[in-house]
């Protein structure tokens, strides 16, 4: 696991808009694990600047989300399809590019394993972006979920809908069920690059990256993986004991091998 802490969320999203620029170049049709809520936005944001500047081509390049709301209707503005459509508009991805799970499927358990096959038949994810929830969770899942996990339906935890509450008109509309990658499916991409930024995030990030390995703090699971990124702010990375052997590492690292 490597440790990156930076000033501000501009320069996390710069490192990691480069990790994603510099595979596509490398390999054109790659699949990108995509990731909603705050933490990657910088990250897309990065890719449209980098595209419009004629620096990357993305046409063909496919994307699957982590995880999807169980219920709302197409269109809405918080549908992560929909989110996740918003923000890649303009990329030049064929329409058909991006998958998620189905959350309006009749047969939810169905559509979670459809998802894996379409995620297997695509060769794998190479590079996951991750954000973190702040009780630990990734994608969706929630203390508890099993390290080995699939995609499945889950139920979202009192904390998180809170948290998300910001996104919906009133609290009361965050839907209560989910579909979620598992921890399993996650595990499975080739590179996994966390970002979390705010003090909101350092308890959880301590846990992930320095905690014991546990279904409690469901990110720490990464410690598992042999190639993650942990690109982290002051503020989130206020918990961390080691932080500065991480700060030494990083300093002493050649631009040139990435993350
Ligand atoms: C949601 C998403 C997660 C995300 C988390 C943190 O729960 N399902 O994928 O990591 O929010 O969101 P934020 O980055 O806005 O803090």
């Amino acid at each position: 696991m490597e440790v990156v802490v930076l000033t501000d969320a501009e320069q996390l999203a710069e490192l990691a808009t480069d990790a994603v620029v510099a595979l596509v170049r490398a390999q054109p049709s790659a699949v990108l694990g995509l990731a909603t809520g705050s933490s990657p936005l910088g990250v897309y944001a990065g890719l449209r600047l980098r595209h419009a500047a004629g620096e990357v081509d993305l046409s063909r390049v496919r994307g699957f989300l982590l995880d999807e709301y169980v219920g709302l209707p197409p269109g809405h503005p918080e549908r992560y399809r929909e989110v996740i459509r918003r923000e890649l508009d303009g990329l030049g991805l064929a329409d058909d590019a991006v998958q998620g799970p189905d959350g309006l499927s009749h047969d939810l358990p169905g559509a979670c394993a459809a998802y894996e096959r379409a995620i297997a038949a695509s060769g794998g994810v190479d590079l996951q972006l991750l954000g973190i929830g702040t009780d630990g969770h990734i994608g969706f899942n929630e203390p508890g979920s099993s390290l080995a996990s699939r995609t499945r339906v889950k139920t979202l935890t009192a904390q998180t809908r809170a948290d998300n509450a910001r996104f919906f008109a009133a609290p009361d509309e965050v839907p209560h069920h989910v579909l979620t990658q598992g921890l399993g499916t996650i595990r499975e991409a080739r590179h996994l690059v966390l970002l979390a930024t705010g003090a909101g995030k350092a308890e959880a990030v301590a846990r992930t990256v320095e905690g014991a390995v546990s279904a409690s703090c469901p990110a720490s699971v990464l410690q598992l993986h042999p190639h993650v990124s942990v690109l982290l702010d002051e503020a989130a990375a206020a918990g961390l004991q080691h932080l500065a052997y991480y700060r030494e590492t990083w300093a002493g690292k050649p631009a040139w091998q990435g993350l």
